[in-house]
């Protein structure tokens, strides 16, 4: 009986402690309503963040004003989408040739519990030597998420011995103000982005 309530008890709490760290991993707002504030453009985009690159570096917003900023949330385990995307944006940089250099191309993990800077490090390199990736505790990482409106939620496999991260996978440009200029839809092109960016760096906006 003792070693019963033992056991249940210990089974409580780290249930309960799981619970909460996935409320914390996750998005408060819904998928549909997230996307449609940023498909239909009907709530602002982005804002302070303060979070820790690949090299252990802190870095906020404001180090990344006077350029451009190709932003994108995602998880490094992430199988098909992210890679794909993030591909096409270090292709876009380069693309871009000289002019390239104004565009900071940014990944926020919504998996920091095993993004860790160090793994960071490694992810990033497979992408493009100027890709900044940045983690940071649950609270910034959720912060930061809901700044840009991204969707995000921690979903356990059935034995939960593993899990995956569901999120919505826009790719934001941002201004040399931090200034939310639009976004492209996953699956998006290097040469699209390459192309939608090069007019603004030559117009210098
Ligand atoms: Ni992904």
């Amino acid at each position: 009986m003792t070693s019963f309530r033992m056991l249940a008890l210990t089974l409580l709490s780290v249930s309960s402690l799981s619970t909460s760290a996935v409320a914390q991993a996750t998005s408060e707002r819904s998928a549909a309503e997230l996307m449609d504030a940023v498909m239909w453009n009907r709530e602002p985009i982005g804002g302070p963040f303060a979070l820790v690159d690949q090299n252990g570096a802190r870095r906020t917003d404001v180090d990344f004003r006077g350029k451009l900023m190709l932003v994108y949330f995602g998880f490094t385990y992430c199988p098909d989408v992210c890679p794909t995307d993030l591909l096409q944006m270090a292709l876009a940089v380069d693309q871009l040739g000289q002019a390239g250099q104004m565009v900071q191309p940014v990944f926020i993990t919504v998996d920091p519990e095993r993004d860790t800077p160090e793994h960071l490090k490694e992810y990033m390199s497979l992408f493009h030597p100027r890709f900044v990736g940045l983690s940071g505790d649950v609270h910034a990482i959720g912060g930061a998420a809901g700044a840009y409106r991204v969707y995000h939620k921690k979903v356990e496999s059935d034995d939960r011995s593993d899990y995956t991260v569901d999120h919505s996978a826009f790719i934001y440009l941002m201004g040399r103000d931090g200034e939310y200029l639009g976004f492209f839809p996953p699956g998006t092109s290097a040469k699209q982005l390459a192309d939608d960016i090069r007019p603004r760096l030559a117009a210098g906006r």
